[in-house]
C-alpha cells in the first residue's frame, strides 16, 4: 500500500467497526441502548447575529469525517447499521453542506433533513433509552444531551489508541502542517513580520485559520517566551534573533501540532543551544514505548534540559539539584506533551482505566497533561522547551537558588526568549513513528 496515498476504504471499514466494538462496550457500561451524537450548533456572539466559528462535536467527527455538517446527528444501536440525519438546509445565504460522499458513506443509512428540529423524527423515541452526548444547547424537543460519565470514561479512555484509518489522517495533517513549516522559517529567512509570517503560513497549508487546528504561535525574539503568544507584530523587527513556531494542520478532523526554533546565526551561542534541545528531544521520542509511564518521560526530560542548561552556563547547580529544588521548571515550566487526535489536547490525558479514575501529575509537575502508560496507538506530542521568562525568573531571583545561576548568561539568551521543539509520536509494538519528522524528511 501506498503510505502517501492509502486506500481509504479497508481503513475506514476497520475503523467503524472498532467504534461500534466500543460503542457496544460502552453503552452496556452505561445501561443504555443507543449512542446519539449531534454535530452541534454554531454560538452566536451576544447581542449580535454573527456567529462564532463552528467547532463540530469531536464525538461526531469521529464517526464521520464531516466538520461542517451543524445541525446533523449520528445514531447509533449496536446490531444496526449507523444513521446519519444529514442537516441541509434550504439556505440562501449560506454555504450548504455538501451531500455526503466519499469511501465512509456505504457505511450509513443517511437521512436528509431540512430544518433542524426535523432531526428529532429520525432519533430513538424514548431518550432515556440514549446516551446523548454534547452540550444542553444542541438538544432538539426531548433529546437533550445527557453525557453518561460511565459512557464517556469508556470511549474517551479508548479514544487515546488510534486506529490506522486515524494515523493514515494524522500523516497527512503532519504533512499539511509541515509544508506549512517551510513556508513560515523561509519567510522568516526572508526578514517577514510575525504576520507576514503567519500569512505564510496559512497559504502554505492551504487552510483558514478556522481550519487549522489551534491559533498559531508566531513568536520573534522577546515573544519567544511566552508560551501562548497569539498575536501578531504588523512590522518585523529591528534585529530579527529568534522564531519560535507554534502550528498545525488539520485533516479530515484530525490535528497536528508541531513546534520547531530557529535562529537568524546559524552559528551562534542560540543556535547551539537549539541544537542541544533538539537532540534532547529526540531522545525523547525514542522513549515514545509501550509501558512508558509518561510521567517519567516528563521528569526524564526535566534532567536531560537541567543539564544542558549547565553545559550551555545558565545553571551552576547538578541537574539533579536543578530538578529537586524546582529551578529546571522555572525554564521548562510546561508539561512535556499530551494526547492529540480529534482534539490538539486529546481527552482523558489523565484516564486511569476505561472505568473512570485519574492518574494524578507527579508533585511540582502542575501542567503536566498527560499522566497515563504509553501504549500502542496511543499517539502523543513531544515538546520540552527552554525559556528565559521575565516573570519566573524574577521569583527565581529571590530565593537562595540564585546564587547558582549566571545571570549573565540568562541576560545573554532573554534576547531570543526561547526555544520549543515538538513532535507528534505515535507509540507502536515496535520504534515509535515519528509522525512531524517523517514528513519533515519528505520532499514536498
Ligand atoms: N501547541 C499548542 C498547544 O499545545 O496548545
Amino acid at each position: 500500500m501506498d503510505s502517501r496515498h492509502p486506500d481509504l476504504h479497508p481503513l475506514y471499514d476497520e475503523h467503524l467497526a472498532t467504534l461500534r466494538q466500543r460503542a457496544d462496550a460502552a453503552l452496556a457500561r452505561g445501561g443504555f441502548d443507543h449512542l446519539v451524537i449531534p454535530a452541534g450548533h454554531p454560538r452566536y456572539q451576544f447581542l449580535d447575529d454573527r456567529p462564532y466559528t463552528f467547532y463540530v462535536n469531536p464525538h461526531f467527527k469521529h464517526w464521520v469525517p464531516s466538520t461542517k455538517a451543524p445541525g446533523s446527528w449520528i445514531v447509533y444501536t449496536p446490531g444496526r447499521r449507523p444513521r446519519l440525519v444529514f442537516l441541509q438546509p434550504h439556505d440562501y445565504w449560506h454555504a450548504v453542506p455538501e451531500a455526503p460522499a466519499g469511501y465512509w458513506v456505504e457505511h450509513f443509512e443517511i437521512v436528509v433533513i431540512r430544518e433542524p428540529a426535523e432531526a428529532r423524527a429520525h432519533l430513538p423515541a424514548d431518550p432515556a433509552r440514549c446516551a446523548i452526548l454534547g452540550e444542553a444547547e444542541w438538544a432538539v424537543a426531548d433529546a437533550v444531551p445527557n453525557n453518561p460519565r460511565a459512557v464517556l470514561d469508556h470511549l474517551h479512555y479508548h479514544r487515546a489508541f488510534k486506529t490506522a484509518y486515524e494515523l493514515a489522517m494524522m500523516r497527512v495533517a503532519s504533512r499539511i502542517g509541515v509544508r506549512a513549516h517551510r513556508a513560515a522559517e523561509a519567510a522568516f529567512r526572508a526578514g517577514e513580520s510575525e504576520f507576514g509570517i503567519h500569512m505564510a503560513y496559512v497559504a502554505a497549508a492551504r487552510q483558514t485559520e478556522a481550519d487549522l487546528p489551534y491559533s498559531n504561535i508566531i513568536a520573534l525574539n522577546e515573544h519567544a517566551a511566552i508560551l501562548h503568544y497569539t498575536e501578531f507584530d504588523h512590522a518585523p523587527p529591528a534585529h530579527p534573533r529568534s522564531f519560535l513556531i507554534d502550528a498545525g494542520g488539520s485533516f479530515h478532523g484530525y490535528a497536528s501540532d508541531i513546534t520547531r526554533t530557529y535562529a537568524a546565526q546559524r552559528d551562534g551561542e542560540f543556535q547551539a543551544l537549539i541544537d542541544a534541545v533538539d537532540r534532547a528531544q529526540l531522545g525523547f521520542c525514542d522513549g515514545v514505548r509501550a509501558g512508558r509511564d509518561y510521567r517519567d518521560l516528563h521528569v526524564h526530560a526535566h534532567h536531560v534540559l537541567a543539564g544542558i542548561l549547565r553545559e550551555h552556563g545558565v545553571i551552576r547547580m547538578s541537574a539533579e539539584a536543578a530538578v529537586e529544588t524546582g529551578v529546571s521548571a522555572v525554564f521548562f515550566p510546561h508539561g512535556l506533551g499530551h494526547g492529540i487526535g480529534l482534539q490538539v489536547h486529546e481527552v482523558a490525558g489523565f484516564a486511569a482505566g476505561e472505568d473512570g479514575g485519574t492518574i494524578a501529575r507527579p508533585e511540582g509537575h502542575p501542567y503536566l497533561r498527560l499522566t497515563r502508560v504509553l501504549a500502542p496507538g496511543m499517539v502523543v506530542t513531544i515538546e520540552p522547551g527552554l525559556y528565559f521568562i521575565d516573570m519566573l525568573l524574577a521569583e527565581l531571583r529571590k530565593r537562595p537558588e540564585a546564587a547558582d545561576i549566571d545571570w549573565d548568561r540568562v541576560a545573554a539568551f532573554r534576547p531570543y526568549g526561547g526555544i520549543r521543539i515538538e513532535d507528534d509520536v505515535a507509540c507502536t509494538t515496535e520504534a515509535p513513528e515519528n509522525l512531524t519528522r517523517d514528513a519533515f524528511a519528505e520532499a514536498i
